[in-house]
């Protein structure tokens, strides 16, 4: 029988540290509900005391997701503690997660802790969070980085103090499978009561091994993995969730280890979150990438229709891949699309549903066939809809061989009627231009991604940009904007509007006093 490994999920905590990822309560809702679905053991649902966002998703999460212990991050400090049972407190499962480095690096330059006051304040804080729950996990950040010895000493002393979990971080992605699973033996050796809690790992992917590095980590004997969904996270990101639990499974014999997570809902995890996020999934990422199970050369393909087993490890459906369908048409009505979208895990607010619904409406008049593709676009392009302070009331283009792209923008800027022509090289290029020069932004575009979402010319375009802007501190921020039409240049118009009024929205909440803590 083989053993079961925990999986503890922070994308909604460590992926969103991924920039341009941040997302709104409803839309961390639908990924914890989709996790939830797929059987994860933990969620981490944010870092209660960095923003009153996450505050307020982690204790939504916690009311109403059911199945999983939700966590909250918090720093070896009392007020992150307070934070987090406050966001926490009502949940059914709860578990506070408090962290401090361990290395000298970071003890030296960045905490300016001596050794010993770090090993104090981790006690400490693991005691006064163990005063709110039952359930606490303790992670000696950089553990890669320390000194073994003293890393052994302090996670000794944080499971005395009633730590469960003890985490072992590769906070910079630095180790390699070997060395990380040798350091996994040492503490199962060296940690005296190391058999009173469960040993977790947490891998960051700058060296691209974080899924190799967890993988070693579990043939040692760790019992807990924490990963983000599509990889996404702080800088290369986190082991890829999806990947983890795929080694384990189709290799169950070799690491005599699985999880209990629900296979067939990998790729619905993945499409949610790539589509909230605005990150997009590179087409040959394992498991979940477009072509992760397409076959191209005569060989495979001949092998293939032979006998399965030639080319194919996994079968796509064990990953929920490979099932796009034609879902709805001029005649499907609210309660249909609702139940699709809930299917494909999104749980819109009504005023969004509405929204969507109506624009699904005005697509079918035009466009004969609507897939679930074009359902997720159009509903994430409304959910990430913040506040609109600039709105598009009307978009027109004329271009061709030798007439100069011009565009004519009609929006409304803070409830205002504001028109304006402008040129370009080409019709996006003027429309943006102009857009510029209308809203006075000092943003910078950073990336501009069209997409055709489903065959034919009549498809839907999915538009994402990137636009990095500074904020009233100085400090520059990143977000993704999301546009969905069948007009390309409509979508592009969309996706713009939809950065500038996440930055306008960020900015608000900067001038209002928000700030959002770093994890130093
Ligand atoms: O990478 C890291 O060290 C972390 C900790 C807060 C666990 O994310
Ligand atoms: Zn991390």
């Amino acid at each position: 029988m083989s053993r079961q490994v925990k999986v503890f999920d922070t994308t909604l905590r460590d992926g969103e540290q991924s920039p341009g990822a941040t997302m709104n309560i409803a839309e961390k809702l639908s990924i914890a509900k989709q996790l939830a679905t797929m059987n994860v053991d933990i969620i981490e649902a944010g870092f209660a005391f960095s923003s009153s966002g996450d505050f307020e998703a982690i204790q939504t999460i916690a009311q109403e997701v059911e199945g999983p212990t939700i966590c909250s991050l918090a720093r070896a400090l009392p007020g992150d503690i307070d934070s987090a049972w406050a966001a926490l407190k009502g949940g059914q499962n709860i578990r506070i997660h408090t962290f401090i480095s361990t290395s000298d690096i970071h003890l030296k330059h960045q905490f300016r802790l001596t050794r010993d006051e770090a090993l104090k304040r981790a006690v400490e804080m693991v005691e006064k969070a163990k005063a709110y729950v039952e359930d606490v996990e303790f992670s000696p950040m950089d553990a890669t980085r320390s000194e073994e010895n003293y890393l052994c000493e302090v996670l000794e002393a944080v499971i005395a103090a009633g730590a469960r979990t003890v985490n072992i971080p590769d906070t910079v992605g630095y180790t390699t499978p070997q060395e990380f699973g040798l350091l996994i033996q040492t503490i199962r050796k060296q940690v005296s009561n190391i058999d009173q809690a469960v040993i977790s790992v947490h891998c960051h992917n700058d060296l691209g091994l974080a899924v190799a590095n967890s993988l070693s980590a579990i043939s040692a004997g760790a019992g807990q993995v924490e990963c983000t969904i599509n990889g996404i996270g702080e800088r290369a990101g986190n082991a890829a969730l999806e990947e983890v639990v795929m080694a384990l499974r189709t290799r169950k014999s070799f690491f005599n280890a699985d999880t209990a997570i629900v296979s067939e809902e990998i790729t619905k995890a993945s499409r949610l979150v790539s589509n909230i996020t605005g990150m997009q999934v590179q087409p040959n990422k394992a498991i979940v990438g477009q072509n992760a199970f397409a076959h191209e050369s005569g060989i495979h393909q001949d092998g293939l229709l032979k006998e399965k087993q030639t080319y194919e490890i996994m079968r796509p459906e064990s990953v929920g891949a490979g099932k796009t369908s034609i879902v709805l048409g001029k005649h499907s009505g609210r309660h249909a699309f609702k139940s699709r979208l809930e299917a494909l895990g999104y749980r819109p607010n009504d005023e969004d549903l509405n929204k969507a619904f109506e624009r699904l409406k005005k697509m079918a008049e035009h466009k004969r066939e609507i897939f679930d593709e074009d359902l997720e676009a159009l509903i994430s392009e409304e959910m990430s809809r913040p506040l609109e302070h600039y709105k598009l009331v009307s978009i027109h283009t004329e271009s061709g061989s030798g007439h100069k792209p011009t565009a004519a923008v009609e929006l409304e800027i803070g409830g205002l009627a504001v028109k304006k022509i402008g040129h370009g090289d080409g019709v996006v290029d003027a429309a943006y231009k102009t857009i510029k020069l209308m809203t006075e932004t000092l943003s910078r575009l950073k990336d501009y991604v069209v997409k055709g979402i489903t065959g034919g010319t009549d498809a839907m375009g999915e538009v994402r940009v990137t636009l990095e802007g500074p904020m009233p501190n100085g400090e520059d921020i990143r977000v993704i904007g999301h546009g969905a039409d069948t007009d390309i240049i409509v979508a592009s118009v969309h996706a713009y509007l939809n950065a500038l009024n996440k930055l306008h929205a960020a900015a608000l909440r900067k001038e209002g006093g928000e700030k959002k803590i770093g994890l130093i």
